[in-house]
């Protein structure tokens, strides 16, 4: 909870603006106060009136209005705060932030500040990525301002990249750890497996499949951003290992399964990877040629089941196991299926079918399948789902 908590909530300008007006609600339903600085370019995008409404509060937006300034000072304002929380951050306030300028009431508060900072970056990926952001970037880092996000994935601008602003839970989990609040999952360990494994035929082939490991990715990030002590085993994924946990990086299933009995015990495992079910019963030492003997069929050995082997683990059993159904037809008939004969306790069963872009894309449509039915959720963004499970986790585990 964040009760007793005030916010300086500073909006500068960008589509993800919307987005601030959702951190809002969610900062106030956990007992924060928040108030809210409005620059200009940010009020193309979002009211003041909206804000004011959902926060309660007067909305600030110029420096010099002489009323704001008899009754509330811009110093003032960032005085009265624990947090000062800009979200979106756009390119040009990250500049200033950066040159120390205070050329408006939000930059001004942002300078005239002793307290914790947090941005929340949203910009055009190019814009994200030109050596002057990162730079402006990397220099606030250095002076202890915290970060969150962006995310990858498709941009207003019909781009595609990083740049997205993190999502208002993932807002707000950060916003919880910059006040050195404990998580709701803080205590627990977590173990989480994702991406494809590669199972090698020789030195240069393998059997692989389409997984990017962005589920299992935002699985981890999400635990560990909720206070779980978290190890993700990731199979071969092009995407960085996410801050504030541990990532063992290994290439076969049975890599990945020795990863994850050395990681245990834990409290909560989700297996979210895409774990090759075969792998070539004798991998070659050496390049296989076609001209002298490479074989027409390859033969084929089962891999271990890794989801199984968590469920049946005895007494390192984690208190709860939660597995995938990667299925292409009848996605909650085989989900409970598997539910069944792997012995976890959840199943978040998944369409994997051509078209639906499950496989390497930014969102996901699950259906929860536990001992008590099934839960459909929309279709929402893989973030979505990681955030939307470590709530249903946590109150589970009753924290
Ligand atoms: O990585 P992305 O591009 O983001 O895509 C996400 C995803 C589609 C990979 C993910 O949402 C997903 O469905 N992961 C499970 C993929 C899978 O292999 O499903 P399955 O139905 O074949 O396996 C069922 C469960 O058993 C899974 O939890 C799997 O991790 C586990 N398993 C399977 C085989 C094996 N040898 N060991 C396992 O642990």
């Amino acid at each position: 909870m964040l009760t007793g908590k005030r916010v300086l909530l500073i909006i500068s300008g960008g589509i993800a603006a919307y987005k601030s007006l959702e951190l809002i609600r969610r900062l106030r339903e956990r007992g924060a106060a928040v108030r809210c600085v409005l620059t200009r370019a940010g009020a193309q995008f979002v009211t003041p009136l909206s804000l004011a409404a959902l926060s309660g509060d007067k909305v600030y937006g110029e420096l010099f209005d002489l009323t704001d300034e008899a009754e509330m000072g811009h110093i003032q304002l960032s005085r009265d705060a624990d947090l000062l929380v800009v979200a979106p951050a756009s390119a040009d306030l990250l500049a200033k932030m950066a040159q120390g300028r205070a050329d408006d009431l939000a930059s001004t508060a942002l300078l005239a500040t002793d307290k914790a900072v947090l941005v929340a970056p949203a910009m055009n990926v190019r814009m994200w990525e030109h050596a002057a952001t990162q730079a402006n970037l990397a220099a606030l880092k250095a002076r202890g301002v915290l970060t969150v996000g962006p995310n990858e994935g498709d941009m207003a601008c019909g781009e595609y990249g990083f740049g997205r602003m993190a999502e208002p839970q993932e807002i707000l989990a950060a916003i919880e750890a910059a006040l050195g609040l404990p998580g709701r999952l803080s205590g627990l360990r977590a173990l989480v497996t994702s991406g494809p494994t590669h199972e090698p035929i020789d030195p240069v082939r393998y059997i692989a499949n389409r997984s990017s490991g962005k589920q299992g990715h935002a699985i981890a990030a999400a635990l560990a951003r909720h206070g779980a002590e978290t190890t993700l085993v990731s199979g071969p994924s092009q995407l960085p290992d996410p801050p504030g946990l541990r990532t063992v990086r290994v290439e076969t299933a049975q890599e990945m399964l020795a990863a994850c009995r050395a990681a245990l015990p834990v409290e909560v495992a989700v297996c979210a990877a895409a774990v090759a079910d075969w792998r070539a019963a004798h991998a070659a030492q050496h390049k296989l040629k076609k001209d002298n003997g490479a074989p027409a069929a390859l033969e084929l050995a089962q891999n271990p089941d890794i989801l199984s082997e968590l469920s049946q683990a005895g007494g390192q059993r984690p208190s709860l196991v939660i597995g995938f159904a990667a299925e292409t037809e009848r996605v909650v008939e085989q989900g409970r299926a598997k539910l069944a004969r792997k012995g976890c306790d959840w199943i978040l069963a998944n369409d994997v079918a051509p078209g639906t872009a499950t496989f390497g894309g930014e969102s996901n449509r699950i259906h929860l399948i536990t001992a008590d039915g099934v839960d459909d959720w929309p279709q929402m963004t893989k973030t979505e789902v990681a955030e939307r499970l470590c709530r249903q986790i946590a109150a589970t585990l009753g924290r």
